[in-house]
C-alpha cells in the first residue's frame, strides 16, 4: 500500500479519548480536522453510552468505536449491528473469539463501516501469553489470529507497530491499525509493545492510534508539534 499525503493535512491518527467527556471535548476542539477521528473506547462509553458516538458524529467527527467485543456469534453481530446503526466508522472485536463470531460480524460490513480484529492486545508480551497457557511465540500468535480474521472477511486489524511490516507483507488490502505509539520523550506506561509514529508507518500501517503519548502530556502543544513535524517528514 502506497503512503498518500492526507487531504488538508488530516493526518491518518485517531487520538484516543480514553478520558472523561469534558476533557474529551476539549480535545476534539483541539484536533478537529487535524486528524482521521477519534477512539470511543470502553471509558467514555461507560461514562457516557452510546449517545456519544451520535453527539460526535454530529460533529463530523469519524469514530473508531473500540469497545473489542468477544461473545458468542449472535450476540456479536448485534453489538456490530447496534455500532453501526448508531455511525460508528470502525469496531473492533477480538479475533479469539474465533472463526463463527468474526464471520457474524464481517457479513455486517459496508463500504464506509468496517470490522477490526484485534490480535494481541499491545500491552502483551511473551510471559503474558505464557501465563495463558499460549506457548506460540507472540508474533506467531499475532499471525496465527490475524489469518483467521481475515479468512472470516473482517476488513483490518489491530496489532501493535512491531507486527505491522509483516501483517502488511501478509494482506495487502487490509485495514492496519496500530496502538501502542510512543514518542522519543513518553514512558511506555502499561504497554508493551510499542514504536514510534514514522516507524508504524513507513512498515505499512493505515491508521496509528494515539492516546497518552499526547493526551497525557503537560504540554500538549509540544507533543502536537512533534507529531506534526515527524509525519511532515514521511508523507
Ligand atoms: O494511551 P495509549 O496510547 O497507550 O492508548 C492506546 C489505546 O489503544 C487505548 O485506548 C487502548 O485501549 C487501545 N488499544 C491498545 N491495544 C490494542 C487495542 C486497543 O492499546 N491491541
Amino acid at each position: 500500500m502506497t503512503r498518500r499525503r492526507p487531504k488538508h493535512k488530516e493526518w491518518p491518527i485517531v487520538v484516543a479519548l480514553d478520558e472523561s467527556w469534558s476533557e474529551s471535548k476539549i480535545w476534539t476542539k483541539r484536533l478537529k480536522g487535524k486528524v482521521w477521528g477519534f477512539k470511543v473506547g470502553s471509558i467514555l462509553f461507560s461514562e457516557m453510552g452510546p449517545k456519544v458516538v451520535q453527539k460526535l458524529k454530529a460533529e463530523g467527527f469519524r469514530i473508531f468505536l473500540d469497545l473489542k467485543y468477544h461473545d458468542i456469534p449472535n450476540t456479536v453481530a448485534g453489538a456490530v449491528r447496534q455500532a453501526f446503526d448508531l455511525g460508528a466508522d470502525l469496531v473492533t472485536l477480538h479475533s479469539s473469539g474465533g472463526r463463527a463470531m468474526c464471520e457474524a460480524a464481517a457479513k455486517l460490513q459496508n463500504s464506509k463501516q468496517s470490522v477490526l480484529a484485534v490480535t494481541v492486545l499491545t500491552s502483551f508480551d511473551e510471559k503474558d501469553l505464557k501465563d495463558l497457557g499460549i506457548d506460540r511465540s507472540l508474533p506467531k500468535q499475532v499471525e496465527s489470529l490475524a489469518s483467521l480474521a481475515i479468512k472470516s472477511g473482517v476488513h483490518g486489524l489491530v496489532c501493535s507497530p512491531l507486527e505491522v511490516a509483516n501483517l502488511r507483507k501478509k494482506f495487502p488490502k487490509a485495514i492496519l491499525v496500530t496502538p501502542g505509539i510512543r514518542l522519543e520523550a513518553n514512558g511506555t506506561q502499561d504497554q508493551k509493545r510499542t514504536s514510534g509514529l514514522q516507524d508504524t508507518f513507513l512498515n505499512g500501517a493505515s491508521l496509528a492510534v494515539v492516546g497518552r503519548a499526547l493526551t497525557g502530556e503537560k504540554n500538549w502543544k509540544a507533543a502536537w508539534e512533534k507529531i506534526n513535524s515527524s509525519l511532515e517528514e514521511i508523507f
